[in-house]
């Protein structure tokens, strides 16, 4: 009966194809040609009137943002915009607003520069967060006021009361070393970076122990958050994505896993606040006093939205930075004894290595600015516009007159490795930062186009405690251990290889994924302890 009833009520076949023909001429007849003559408009306009149609780019660029979406979907946006800048030149147009500049004078037009904020596609890197943190807010003041708190959590001052702490955890780091030394087991540093500097990050925000270099427990974390930053840079590269709410489908995608992720930040706040403002010496400390820390919800509160910056912006950068530093060092052996002699001879016992003495060490500190310029942990280009409600002032980048509603950038991997500034820039030489043969003019061009952590205004706030970081942790390596690759295989992880195409082909350069920061693996290190130093 049921199927009868359906069957009488469907349109009979005649009346079903007569229909669709009324709609394929419909289509054919109207709106094929009215969506051809629009996109012919379009592109006619973007390629021959747009106020940036003289700029030199890709086609595509052109056109749409889907070409920044797209590599950074396959996270080589980096590579890419290093590519355009040699096909096309210092100033590259790679989207319909948007012009890459790769000079150092576009460096201090854009960066060093009050007029210029943070575009709207910033919120794009926040988890859905409703207030701004320092690292994405775009009002001049509301940043201006926020920037001065975090500045106090992370000065040198505080790193000298931090540094105790931070040591503790770097042992943790030696202790799995020594381990994996005594079994003749090789170690994944990408994978100890993460735990290492996720966890200070934690320690320093809210006086957290995640734990996670000697537990399980919260090891997903890093991982959730690199997923998160890969999507969050297509979003960011490609605004219109937002619009079409695809963040949805990443939600839904890692909804378990985020959902833990967001639980975990919620408890490291909670088990904070539950504190004296003044029992720990953390961010936290000096936030607490002056930042909304949660009357209409945690989770709307300005407290929320630094804590989940935060996190990435100290461990995600910092994991990168550890994981070049030992790439480099193990295929450069000239590096690697000239270092390793800074380090054995500079100290004479592996617990005076902090403060001043560390900061002595200049080879150290050159070998870490090369990793920085080779592989910097932001690699990707740091985009801005004018801030809203500006003089009407021209805004000018390296001569060019930039018109209202454009986006410009420098790309910081592509200005590393611009051949003018860093002769022979994909080899690895810490000398050319010691180098006392060359001119202070070229020195000072050098230190200029040098912006691992970006300048001016919105430059990074934690560079002392990167620093600190990383030379604890190479130092106190090199004082306890002998290391190189690991044999075979496992040796290649992490390095180009001619295979690999896209700019990916050199061996002795480390991988990066541009995810706004960056993914990677590897390496692959064989320890040794040096003799008589554990007993
Ligand atoms: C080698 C390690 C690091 C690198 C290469 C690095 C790089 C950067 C860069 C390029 C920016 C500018 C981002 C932008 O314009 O969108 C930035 C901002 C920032 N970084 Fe870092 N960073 C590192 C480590 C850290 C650490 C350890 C912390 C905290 C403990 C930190 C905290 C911040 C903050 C708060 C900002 C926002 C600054 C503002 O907008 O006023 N960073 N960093
Ligand atoms: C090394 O560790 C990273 C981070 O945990 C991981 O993504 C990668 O797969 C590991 N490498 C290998 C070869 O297992």
């Amino acid at each position: 009966m049921l199927l009868y009833d359906f069957l009488t009520q469907l349109p009979s076949m005649s009346t079903i194809s007569k229909g669709v023909s009324t709609l394929s001429s419909t289509i054919v007849g109207y709106i094929v040609p009215a969506v051809l003559s629009w996109l012919f408009i379009y592109a006619t306009y973007q390629i021959f009137l747009h106020p940036l149609h003289r700029y030199p780019g890709p086609l595509a660029a052109k056109l749409t943002d889907a070409y920044s979406g797209f590599y950074a979907f396959q996270r080589r946006l980096h590579l890419k915009t290093w590519q355009n800048q040699r096909a096309y030149g210092t100033v590259v147009r790679q989207g319909p607003n948007k012009l890459v500049f790769s000079t150092i004078k576009a460096i201090q037009d854009i960066y060093k520069n009050d007029r210029t904020t943070k575009p709207e596609a910033y919120i794009a890197l926040g988890p859905a967060l409703t207030v701004a943190a320092t690292l994405t807010a775009r009002d001049r003041h509301v940043h201006r006021y926020k920037r001065q708190l975090v500045g106090q959590a992370l000065s040198e001052r505080f790193m000298r009361i931090f540094e105790p702490t931070m040591i503790n955890q770097v042992d943790l780091f030696i202790t799995y070393l020594l381990q994996s030394a005594k079994e003749s087991i090789p170690v994944n540093i990408t994978e100890r970076s993460k735990y290492l500097s996720f966890n200070l990050a934690g320690l320093l925000g809210f006086g957290y122990d995640f734990g996670m270099q000697t537990s399980e427990e919260n090891k997903f974390m890093p991982m959730m958050l690199e997923a998160g930053e890969y999507w969050s840079n297509i979003f960011f590269q490609w605004p219109n994505t937002r619009k079409f709410r695809l963040g949805l489908v990443f939600v839904q995608v890692l909804r378990q896993t985020r959902g833990k992720y967001l639980a975990l930040v919620e408890k490291m706040i909670t088990s904070r606040t539950k504190q004296e403002k003044d029992a720990q010496q953390d961010l936290y400390s000096i936030l607490a006093g002056s930042l909304d820390t949660g009357a209409g919800g945690l989770r709307q509160s300005e407290l929320w939205a630094e804590a989940n910056l935060f996190l990435p912006g100290a461990g995600d950068t910092t994991k990168t930075a550890l994981s070049s530093i030992f790439f480099y060092l193990s295929r450069n052996p000239d590096c690697y004894e000239k270092l390793a002699h800074e380090i054995r001879s500079t100290f004479k016992d592996g617990s005076e290595i902090r403060g001043p003495a560390l900061a002595g060490c200049h080879y150290l500190r050159a070998c870490i600015d090369e990793a920085l310029r080779m592989s910097p942990p932001a690699p990707g280009i740091l985009w801005r516009d004018l801030h809203p409600g500006n003089d009407d002032l021209p805004f000018i980048v390296d001569g060019h007159v930039i018109p209202r509603g454009t986006t410009v950038g420098v790309n910081i991997y592509s200005i590393h490795h611009n051949e003018e500034y860093f002769p022979d820039p994909f080899s690895f030489h810490p000398e050319r930062w010691l180098d006392d043969s060359a001119t202070p003019e070229r020195k000072k061009i050098m230190r200029e186009a040098f912006i691992p952590f970006s300048l001016g205004p919105r430059g990074c706030a934690g560079k002392a405690m990167a620093y600190l970081e990383v030379s604890l942790v190479v130092a106190k390596t090199l004082w306890y251990f002998d290391f190189g690759r690991a044999p075979g295989g496992l040796g290649e992880i992490g390095a180009g290889a001619p295979g690999m195409g896209h700019g990916r082909e050199r061996q002795g350069e480390f991988q990066l994924f541009d995810t706004f920061t960056a993914s990677h693996d590897g390496p692959y290190l064989a320890f040794r302890s040096r003799d008589g130093l554990f007993s």
